[in-house]
């Protein structure tokens, strides 16, 4: 694939039906990102509450679908089987739309679909209950975020509630393509946008907004070189480095000397994830029952 093609030309690339093994293999990893968004927050009561009436959600730069996936499997969201949640997909990847609505099922409902970006979707205004971006945002630049979110925030009901869930600049996913692009691309290239880039563009917007950060750590064994390589080159969308050259290579080189666990024989990634919840008011953010504060 395209190693001279900027970040959000390689993500495409990535987001692929060529890109399919790289992408599973990052999910041996990655797929538990999703569990820790599913039990971040009380989805079920969000839900819940809204019970009597048909629910509009739309799923923002929805790649694979491991989150409503995770809804499903850990936040116990099919148990909601009678709730109607027509799930609208938006993904500039039409790869990415097919392999999401495959994986949803009651209360989610496949809906309509938006090939594009976020930056160009034609959004219905005040026409969703719901709208969520999760480990999504990434391949926005930092200056197309308020184009980006304000189109997900008009696109709200005035009761509405948005979230979006990306790492934060101290976290792996987005220094490690920032401590890349340093190794590989001379510092050029456009950087990830990072969590904290979003919540400050919501509250630009005048959204009411509520914060909070995920730490975690992704753990990966050093013997396993195959799963690192792959994990690593989807972390940065460049499978054109090899494994052997990012451990060699400074200051990439000494990033992955301080990730490494000698006691373990294990590579240890810090994880920093800033989520927020956004609505058009204090009240759209407050659910009814004390115990889902939405705290770290
Ligand atoms: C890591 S995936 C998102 C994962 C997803 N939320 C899930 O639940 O599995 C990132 C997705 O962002 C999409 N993407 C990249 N740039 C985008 C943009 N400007 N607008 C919308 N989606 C974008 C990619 O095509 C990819 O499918």
């Amino acid at each position: 694939m395209n190693m001279t093609a900027d970040t959000f030309q390689r993500s495409c690339e990535h987001w692929s039906d060529s890109g399919r093994a790289e992408m599973e293999a990052f999910y041996e990893l990655a797929r538990v990102d999703y569990r820790y968004l599913a039990e971040a927050y009380s989805w079920t009561n969000w839900f819940n509450q809204r019970r009597d009436s048909a629910l509009r959600l739309a799923d923002i730069a929805c790649g694979s679908g491991k989150f409503p996936e995770a809804l499903l499997e850990f936040a116990g969201l099919d148990r909601l089987d009678d709730l109607n949640v027509r799930y609208d997909l938006l993904d500039p990847s039409e790869f990415s739309v097919r392999e999401a609505r495959q994986v949803l099922r009651a209360p989610f409902e496949a809906g309509e679909e938006f090939v594009c970006t976020l930056q160009d979707w034609k959004y219905a205004a005040g026409a969703y209950d719901i709208a969520w971006a999760t480990h999504a945002l990434y391949c926005v630049p930092a200056e197309e975020l308020p184009v980006g979110l304000e189109r997900m925030f008009r696109a709200l009901q005035p009761s509405g509630l948005g979230f979006v869930a990306q790492g934060l600049r101290d976290g792996h996913y987005v220094a490690f393509y920032d401590v890349f692009r340093e190794t590989f691309q001379a510092g050029g290239g456009t950087p990830y946008s990072d969590g904290s880039q979003v919540e400050l563009a919501l509250r630009e917007l005048g959204a009411a907004v509520k914060s909070r950060v995920l730490n975690y750590t992704t753990v990966v064994p050093a013997k396993r070189k195959a799963l690192l390589e792959s994990y690593l080159q989807r972390c940065a969308f460049d499978d054109t480095v090899s494994l052997e050259r990012m451990l060699t290579t400074e200051p990439l080189a000494s990033y992955l000397a301080a990730s490494y666990r000698q006691d373990r024989d294990e590579y240890h990634f810090r994880q920093r994830v800033g989520l927020s919840l956004f609505a058009h008011s204090d009240a759209g953010l407050t659910l009814r029952d004390r115990e889902d504060e939405f705290t770290a």
